[in-house]
């Protein structure tokens, strides 16, 4: 610590210390000013060094105590040069590459000014209709942990004072992602025990591995909005936890519990969201006006809590080593540059995933191709968190697949559109496809479908995409469908209908490029899916890791034939596809399982896994923390180089609490040449095999454990003994 926080408490008034406690948007610089030399404590990026530096020479300068101002902004997944989205990230099971967006996100913004990014994103996420998905890293637990430590020690470094660090963000905080419906905004309601399980974790493991601050999400939980969630904000996170960064609110997000209806003005909302834990607020009323009349008075929010806020506030500030040194270098600015183009590009080649391949990838280096669909021409690859300042895509699909495959003759399809497909222009490319070998169809979603309030009721493609894909396949056409996506599409009416699949998600400025190198081969697709594709919007939400039920289908993964073909054909009522088990938890009208499940994903070469070996295959209780190696060999058995990812599950057999029917507990990309094979190792530990009974405890029961190590095509299973003790 720099400076002594315990003194400015002692000689700052009330109104000074609330004034530390709000954080504004306003895009008006003359106004911005006159808040700054107020007093206020934090604003969003200008958007210069220059103007930085001018908001803090004020600041210091021209303010009573002279306390340097924070500068927020949402950098999530690039703020000038744009790595892929964060769902996207979590598609490559490689937390470097999140490490290395978080890095090159920390260094434009830092040197720009920026001191606190709103992000990581840590929200499980199991609903695909809802927006924010794309935001975060999927549904899965362990993956999104091991994610957020990354992200969060990618902005951070080892020293937030660092010229190229900035502070991370959790949030929201906490099961934003659980909103019923999957819209926006809405309500959750979620047990103790999943709570443990699945929504706080990530934010434990990140405030574990020392995440600045933590946002209040805008759901309420259980009847409680979480800005007011007291037992969340301060008994869980803050007291339990001893997280002792600061808490911020989301925008408006304080005032809105006005409208959760849970105070009856904006006054009582602050007071409320204060002494729940809320340390900043962001947004609304400001809390002291422009004559100097704070909103609140000492009867109506403690003083000690109040100093409590201030202090957490500081204390960031201070770790930030704004106090000694409040600005930045404008000449040393560093925006998006061939360096981080060049790291974005590479992160981006990280993250597709081959969903299907009949054959027709990868592409040829010679014939006759036909390139169509709304992402030929289209720039739309950056993704849902970029703002007017990001580096803007420069090519093209077109542009790069000609770069990348120049004895193909193109035959280009313009004026696609998201939504309208005009007859005429249908016709046309059914016509063109007629004299090509291939037709690649670059759908998708345009980015704006995704992100914030922008949840989807229908999750397929949009617009009159899908008619495309039909009338091609009508026509006989060989099709390859490049996906770009910010959620999990429903795409059952037309995937057995194309010849291969790669699903891209929203790459960043680098995309084209990315996507082009991909087709080609160049780079051998290795991602895998980190949030369950369903078969129907009726079946989420929906995770690989559901607990059991009583009843369940016999046949996992088996076909039960649409309800229409069932009532028509007696024949199907028989044999593998379950309806002689009626009784059973499954939808009559769809197949079973997902279409395409957690850690699906191909690649242009093959793999095969062998020699599972669990030591000790039997451990006693007492000796648990010693840990268990699980050992598998994993070998590239195909004739191009590629990636594997190596995931270990674990399942509880017996325990007093319905288990999951599997957990993540460890995963590992691993590259291998044409041939070579690898050791993989896990190292099992108490934590691994514990759970939740309630809110309150964690356990691990003695028992027969199931580890299952699977690379998404093929698995080996061996069992693990926990005694008693031994
Ligand atoms: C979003 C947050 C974001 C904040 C500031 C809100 O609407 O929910 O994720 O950090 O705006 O931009």
């Amino acid at each position: 610590m720099s400076v002594d926080v315990e003194q400015f408490l002692e000689r700052m008034t009330w109104e000074q210390k609330l004034l530390q406690l709000q954080i504004v948007w306003r895009t008006d610089a003359a106004e911005r000013d006159d808040l700054v030399r107020r007093g206020l404590g934090a604003t969003f990026w200008p958007p210069s060094a220059a103007d930085v530096n001018a908001l803090q020479r004020i600041a210091v300068e021209q303010t009573e105590p002279g306390i340097p101002v924070l500068i927020g902004l949402d950098v999530v997944h690039g703020q000038f040069t744009i790595f892929p989205t964060p769902l996207a990230q979590a598609a490559s099971f490689d937390p470097q590459v999140a490490a290395e967006d978080a890095r090159i996100s920390a260094v434009e913004a830092r040197s720009n000014g920026v001191t606190w990014t709103f992000s990581p994103m840590v929200d499980v996420t199991r609903d695909p209709r809802w927006g924010r998905v794309v935001e975060g890293f999927g549904e899965d637990v362990h993956l999104a942990s091991a994610f957020t430590a990354a992200k969060v020690a990618g902005y951070q470094g080892a020293d937030l004072a660092a010229p190229d660090s900035v502070a991370a963000c959790l949030k929201h905080f906490v099961a934003y992602g659980a909103a019923e419906a999957g819209r926006d905004y809405n309500t959750t309601d979620v047990s103790d025990r999943r709570l443990r399980e699945t929504y706080l974790e990530t934010f434990r493991v990140g405030v574990a591995n020392g995440a600045a601050a933590v946002m209040a999400s805008f759901n309420s939980l259980n009847g409680h909005p979480m800005h007011a969630h007291r037992a969340l904000l301060t008994d869980v996170l803050k007291q339990e936890w001893g997280f002792d960064g600061v808490v911020v609110g989301d925008a408006d997000g304080v005032a809105q519990l006005v409208d959760h209806g849970v105070a009856a003005d904006e006054r009582a909302a602050i007071a409320l969201a204060l002494e729940a834990g809320v340390d900043v607020v962001m947004g609304g009323s400001l809390l002291v006006d422009a004559d100097g009349t704070a909103l609140l008075t000492p009867a109506d929010v403690s003083p000690d809590r109040i100093d409590d806020a201030v202090r957490r506030v500081l204390r960031m500030k201070d770790r930030l080593g704004l106090f000694e040194n409040p600005y930045t270098d404008a000449a040393a600015a560093v925006g998006g540059s061939p360096e981080h183009r060049a790291r974005a590009r590479r992160a981006a080649e990280r993250c597709a995933v081959l969903l299907t391949n009949g054959g027709a990838l990868p592409l040829p280096a010679s014939g006759r191709i036909l390139l169509a669909g709304p992402y030929a021409r289209s720039r739309d690859h950056l993704g849902a968190w970029v703002q007017h300042f990001a580096s803007p895509v420069g090519e093209t699909l077109a542009d790069a697949l000609e770069r990348e495959l120049p004895d193909i003759a193109w035959d280009v399809a313009d004026g696609a559109d998201f939504f309208e497909l005009a007859d005429e222009h249908l016709a046309d490319i059914v016509e063109r496809a007629a004299s090509a070998d291939l037709v690649v169809l670059a759908l998708g979603e345009p980015s704006r479908l995704s992100g914030e309030a922008a949840s989807r009721a229908d999750i397929a493609l949009p617009g009159a995409q899908r008619r495309l894909i039909h009338a091609l396949a009508d026509a006989g056409a060989r099709i390859v469908v490049v996906l770009a996506t910010g959620r999990p599409l429903v795409v059952e009416d037309w995937i057995d209908r194309v010849d291969a699949s790669l699903c891209t998600w929203h790459l960043g400025t680098e995309a084209p490029a990315a996507i082009a190198a991909t087709l080609s081969a160049r780079v051998n697709p290795g991602g895998r899916v980190p949030m369950t594709f369903p078969r129907a919007v009726g079946q989420v939400p929906i995770h690989h890791d559901h607990e059991r039920t009583g009843r369940p289908p016999r046949t996992g993964g088996e076909l039960l034939r649409g309800i229409d073909a069932v009532a028509s054909d007696a024949a199907d009522l028989a044999g593998p596809n379950n309806t002689d088990d009626h009784y059973t938890s499954k939808f009559l009208d769809l197949p079973l399982g997902a279409r395409f499940d957690f850690g699906h994903g191909l690649s242009y070469t093959t793999f095969a896994l062998d020699g599972l070996a669990v030591t000790p295959g039997a451990v006693g209780m007492d000796t648990l923390d010693a840990g268990v190696d699980v050992h598998v060999t994993v070998r590239n058995t195909g004739e191009r180089d590629g990636d594997d990812v190596v995931m270990l599950f674990v399942t509880d057999e017996v325990a007093s609490v319905t288990q999951p029917v599997r957990r993540l507990r460890g995963f590992r990309r691993v590259s291998l040449a044409a041939g070579e094979p690898a050791a993989v190792a896990f190292r099992l530990t108490a934590d691994d095999l514990s759970f939740w009974v309630d809110g309150a405890t964690r356990v691990v029961e003695p028992g027969d454990f199931a580890l299952t190590v699977g690379d998404g095509t093929s698995s080996l299973t061996a069992r693990l003994r926990v005694e008693a003790s031994r």
